[in-house]
């Protein structure tokens, strides 16, 4: 949540400084602002006003400021409402500092009362701001800029990236990072701070990753790294990014979302390039530790539930997925135990937590994460990045898939050493995964048309319930919350099987069910599933299923039926998932909604 960027160059700054905050948008969308050194002026210039990135310049005109070094933010509300007030960047009392900041100082209140009590004035309600100030009381009694910054951010707890300008070294940016991200990237004639290499791609693949309690000091044409604790120079290596620009955008596709669900055939094939040692030494925990759990939050919980059937099919292990923020309430972790974690982001308040409880009390962690060099990444023993590349729509789609793949190779794997998987079985499941990609390229081609017209034809409908059993109960939770999150209209995701103990209630001729099934194989999950459509029918419930083209007995019950491929049992519950993230995005897109920054919601959630 917030996008912080900063940059010092050669050149005037501002319109570069703009397009790193429309790269970084998706962290933040309610407000945003800039604030430039002007050398004619020999004064920060600063303007910031809420709204979106596009909204805030049509009225602030970013172009038009002069200067060559300058910070930018765009912001997600946390402490303070959204006012210009609360907006960033924020200034010192005499204007001399001023600053973007991501992150909350937790102890902020009584630092402010302090300042208050010494004479400062506060025009917003935000932490930040004393920071700002802070720095400004620090600063009249060291007069050394960097010693000031050090000191004021030693008084400070919580969590933290930070930018800052000031006229005392007004060719300086001065940034420093605590549980939130901050990347440099480094090229001739000028150099780069962001919460995300996206931001600054454009520009130059060199980047820096930043650890917690190291600063920088950079100029147009070098950085220093130091340790906050001693101010000693840390030495960091360049990392080359491999993606490009085009990557990151949004190509012919009216959304993000629409591209990333499109792009999956893509990260498939990446999820499947996972070396196979990086697959086995995960499986290998799952055997030599006594107990494991799988942790994620939102969508990654719900990956995590899909690692959960997969263990227990494949390799005859119970192994339970915990939501990231319920982790640290029901964990007692110790040291014959391995975790694993799932993060797009690799930001996660919550799950960061969950790694900080679970290494705590010296258990094993693992994650699959997207983003490289992110902090989650850094703090595990052992890290799979799954090569999604960015994911820009704040609503998760390919990340969480290309996660599920990722489970489906550790589990054959655990299967595989556990004796649970014959090798014949498990490269059976590989070859299918591996037609994945194709399987859905094909599909979302040719039904995408369907998907769109069944999303308008559904339109009015103001509750969902999506169904389903086994390992299709978290595809049909998944599912749920991206409806949810798209169209802001109530999905509930649910068991089939629980659907008579109490939400059958719910069931009349104006509310729709969707249910997950397998093929019609005979087996018990699709008999039991089908139960519980009837159950539904039987209450004048719509009911839309997923069926095979032949499955005359599902399409009977159903008011409507996306048709789905004659694959392999194994991969089929992926499929659905796919067809359901389309259907959500259509029906958010005939409701003409703000599809890739939905309300009240930040891509990265970095604030507990
Ligand atoms: C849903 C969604 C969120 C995230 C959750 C965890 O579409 O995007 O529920 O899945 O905030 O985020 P990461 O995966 O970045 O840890």
């Amino acid at each position: 949540m917030c996008g912080i960027s900063a940059i010092a160059s050669y050149q005037p700054v501002a319109k570069k400084l703009y397009q790193c905050l429309i790269n970084l948008e998706y962290r933040g969308y309610d407000s945003c602002g800039m604030a430039i050194f002007d050398q004619q002026e020999q004064q920060i210039n600063l303007r910031k006003n809420i709204g979106n990135v596009e909204e805030v310049n049509a009225v602030e005109n970013f172009a038009d400021m002069r200067g060559i070094i300058g910070i930018a933010h765009t912001r997600w509300a946390t402490h303070g409402g959204v006012t210009p007030e609360n907006s960033h960047p924020h200034f010192s009392n005499d204007s001399n500092f001023v600053i973007v900041h991501n992150g909350i100082f937790s102890n902020y209140q009584s630092i402010k009362k302090k300042l208050i009590a010494e004479g400062f004035i506060f025009s917003s309600d935000t932490d930040t701001e004393v920071f700002a100030n802070l720095l400004q009381s620090k600063y009249q009694e060291v007069n050394n800029v960097e010693l000031a910054f050090i000191s004021a951010l030693k008084e400070l707890e919580g969590s933290f990236a930070i930018s800052m300008i000031c006229t005392f070294e007004p060719e300086k940016i001065y940034a420093v990072k605590k549980d939130s991200p901050l990347v440099l990237g480094i090229c001739d004639g000028a150099n780069y701070v962001s919460s995300d290499i996206n931001a600054f791609i454009a520009e130059t693949k060199d980047v820096i990753l930043l650890d917690d309690y190291e600063y920088v000091i950079l100029t147009n044409k070098q950085y220093v790294i130091k340790s906050l604790a001693d101010q000693k120079i840390v030495k960091k290596n360049i990392i080359k990014i491999k993606w490009d620009q085009q990557t990151a955008q949004r190509g012919g596709y009216s959304h993000y979302m629409l591209k990333e669900i499109f792009d999956q055939p893509l990260t498939i094939k990446s999820a499947m390039h996972v070396s196979d040692e990086e697959i086995k030494k995960i499986a290998r925990k799952f055997i030599d530790k006594s107990q494991s759990f799988l942790i994620g939050v939102g969508t990654t919980y719900y990956v995590a539930m899909v690692g959960t059937y997969l263990l227990a099919k494949y390799a005859k292990l119970y192994v339970p997925a915990i939501s990231s923020d319920e982790f640290p309430t029901l964990v007692q972790a110790h040291s014959d135990q391995h975790m694993i974690f799932f993060s797009q982001s690799g930001e996660t308040y919550d799950t960061r937590m969950a790694i900080k409880v679970s290494q705590m009390g010296g258990a094993e962690t693992s994650a699959i994460v997207n983003v490289v060099g992110s902090s989650i990444s850094q703090m595990v023993n052992d890290c799979i990045y799954q090569g999604s590349g960015p994911e820009i729509c704040v609503v998760s789609t390919k990340a969480a898939v290309s996660q599920m793949v990722i489970l489906y190779r550790i589990a054959m794997e655990t299967g595989i050493l556990n004796g649970t998987l014959s090798i014949e079985k498990a490269n059976d499941i590989q070859s299918n995964l591996k037609l994945l990609p194709d399987i859905i390229e094909k599909l979302i081609n040719e039904e995408s048309g369907f998907i769109r017209q069944l999303a308008q034809e559904t339109n009015q409908n103001k509750n969902w319930l999506f169904m389903g059993r086994g390992i299709y109960y978290p595809i049909a939770l998944e599912s749920a919350l991206k409806m949810k999150e798209v169209t802001y209209i109530h999905a509930e995701g649910l068991p089939a099987g629980f659907l008579k103990h109490g939400t059958l209630a719910m069931i009349d001729d104006s509310l729709y069910s969707i249910f997950f099934l397998p093929a019609n194989d005979g087996s018990e999950l699709y008999k039991t599933t089908l139960m519980a459509i009837e159950e539904v029918k039987a209450r004048s419930g719509k009911v839309i299923s997923f069926c095979l083209v032949d499955d005359l007995e599902t399409q009977n019950l159903s008011d409507h039926y996306f048709v789905i491929p004659d694959v392999d049992s194994d991969i089929m519950p992926l499929i659905e998932l796919v067809i359901a993230q389309l259907f959500s995005y259509y029906s958010a897109l005939h409701m003409g909604l703000n599809i890739d920054k939905p309300r009240n919601l930040a891509k990265s959630v970095t604030v507990g």
